[in-house]
């Protein structure tokens, strides 16, 4: 069998990155603790409940690095590679989860530890389902989307935004048929990671997961509805969402945006059957940052794929934490003219990024304050900014306003802070100190002698000095700090002097670029 959510928790707990909590605890303190705590936490004792509570798993992105085997930089490679050499998962009957079961009657989610997170919260929410669904016409879809408890047997299900599973609810809805779903609960980060994928209509994303993994993703056929689920998973609820459409009020909830959303119109679940295995683990998934560093490497991952079609170098990719790694995308590029601009088109084209910029490859994009220096100080916003209007947006993004019909779009822009071209390059000559490199403060300190100095150029050698300086000039043109380099047996005073000198005299003069010329080329 494949590595389960269990065998990652051994993972943390074998990097000393869990923390076992073995004093009974209520459910409302889980998502506080969780917040303050540097490991992940396994709460082994809810008051009032059978099963622990695992919370902040992938709080820190390192975790995530552990989990992919893999640095958590370099996890977009990793997600790239998924995403082209994609394994089908397969149906296996050896299936832990089935090893207790509930149905009919017997459902009861409120025997499921499901914590608060936030103080505005509507109810306590799963967070960490994958949910799997069927169409007739586009096949199986995975993607991870949160259920409000509401009834023993009623979840909310919150799709809000335009995605595959809201596609396929729409489809269904119209032939007023319900749409069975299954949900798997405690799975692999990698399983986990796959679902996330916003892939293309008819595309399994459990295919990414397999390959992100090596392996194909074991599903196991379902028990109370035809839609299979993860064989490995901690508990399993199998259900359908009814044919009612988005009438039910759901949320609010702490979103990825770590603002509380409103309360939303979205369809119900029905849930049909509860699985798990005889000694479960509940995962209380923490938002936003177990939701935040899955995303990022998500969208570098498309973000290189848009890229590498452009026909544009680039050397870097960001999707920022500021941008609660779904909206922001800052690119590097080794830029041939136009580029800028081709790359922002490019990246804005990829669902929910709202925001590019692009810059050259000189400057660190993991640094916000280089990349706000780039904008600084290549960005004229008349020329460098693009705009587009009524995009697809993602309707959790509190600035846009509200829309009093149907789902509402987005404002996009991009800021091409590249080097421009009409611009002389030498206006881009970044600041390197006379002698950077040659010199240490070592030198200076301790018992060690100073070094031996030139004394300063009497008269005579000084008119000798300044002819050759001269004639050097009229070969060919020279900074200060070539013409400190022209002379190292003579002391800076005496350059200094010795420019003076030419200076007094008018014979040399600086060109644009602060290069010292004979006045008569001038
Ligand atoms: C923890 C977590 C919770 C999420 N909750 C939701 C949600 O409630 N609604 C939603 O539309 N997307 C949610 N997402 C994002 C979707 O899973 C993601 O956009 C996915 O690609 C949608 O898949 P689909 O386009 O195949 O339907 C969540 C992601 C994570 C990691």
């Amino acid at each position: 069998m494949n590595a389960t959510f269990r065998d990652y928790i051994e993972l943390l707990r074998a990097h000393d990155e869990l923390l076992d909590i073995r004093k009974p605890v209520d459910l409302r303190d889980v998502a506080a603790l969780t917040a303050q705590s540097d490991r992940a936490l396994l709460f082994e004792n809810p008051v009032g409940y059978s099963f622990p509570v695992a919370s902040g798993l992938l709080q820190k992105r390192e975790r995530l690095g552990l989990a992919l085997d893999a640095p958590y930089p370099e996890i977009h490679q990793r997600f790239q590679q998924a995403m082209s050499h994609s394994i089908e998962p397969v149906l296996v009957e050896d299936a832990p989860v089935k090893e207790v079961m509930q149905q009919g009657d017997d459902v009861d989610l409120f025997q499921l530890p499901v914590p608060i997170f936030s103080t505005l919260d509507g109810a306590p929410m799963i967070t960490a389902a994958v949910v799997i669904s069927e169409d007739p016409e586009y096949g199986m879809n995975a993607g991870v989307y949160r259920l409000m408890l509401k009834e023993r047997n009623v979840t909310g299900i919150d799709i809000v935004t335009p995605n595959n599973l809201r596609k396929f609810a729409e489809r269904a809805l119209a032939e007023k048929r319900p749409l069975p779903i299954s949900m798997s609960i405690g799975v692999h980060p990698r399983e986990l990671m796959g679902a996330l994928f916003k892939a293309s209509l008819g595309t399994n994303e459990m295919g990414f997961a397999g390959g992100l993994g090596g392996r194909p993703v074991e599903l196991t056929p379902g028990v109370t509805g035809p839609v299979p689920f993860i064989a490995g998973a901690e508990f399993v609820l199998e259900g359908e969402i009814p044919p009612e459409g988005w009438v039910h009020p759901e949320g609010p909830f702490g979103e990825f945006s770590r603002l509380v959303g409103g309360t939303h119109r979205n369809p119900n679940v029905r849930v049909k059957s509860v699985l798990h295995r005889r000694d479960p683990i509940y995962y209380a998934l923490h938002m936003p940052w177990e939701n935040l560093w899955m995303s990022a490497p998500i969208y570098e991952a498309a973000a290189w794929r848009v890229m590498a079609e452009t026909g544009v170098r680039v050397t870097a990719i960001n999707v920022t934490p500021g941008g609660c790694c779904h909206w922001h995308i800052v690119a590097a590029i080794e830029k041939s003219p136009g580029d800028g601009k081709n790359a922002i088109a490019a990246l804005l084209s990829i669902a929910d990024i709202k925001y590019v910029v692009v810059t050259d490859s000189d400057i660190d994009i993991f640094d916000p304050q280089e990349v706000e220096w780039a904008i600084a100080t290549r960005v004229q916003a008349d020329r460098d900014t693009v705009i587009l209007s009524n995009a697809r947006s993602k309707p959790l993004d509190p600035s846009i306003p509200p829309s009093t019909h149907g789902v509402p779009t987005t404002a996009k822009m991009g800021i091409d802070a590249t080097i421009p071209e009409n611009v002389p390059r030498y206006r881009y000559n970044r600041i390197i100190y006379h002698n950077q490199g040659r010199v240490t403060l070592d030198d200076y300190l301790g018992e060690s002698p100073a070094a031996p100095r030139p004394a300063v150029a009497g008269d005579d050698d000084m008119e000798r000095l300044a002819a050759r300086a001269l004639a050097m000039l009229e070969e060919k043109r020279l900074t200060f700090s070539e013409l400190l380099d022209a002379f190292p047996d003579s002391a800076f005073a005496t350059v200094m002097a010795l420019v003076g000198r030419l200076n007094e005299r008018k014979r040399i003069t600086l060109d644009e670029e602060g290069k010292y010329m004979p006045a008569e080329d001038a």
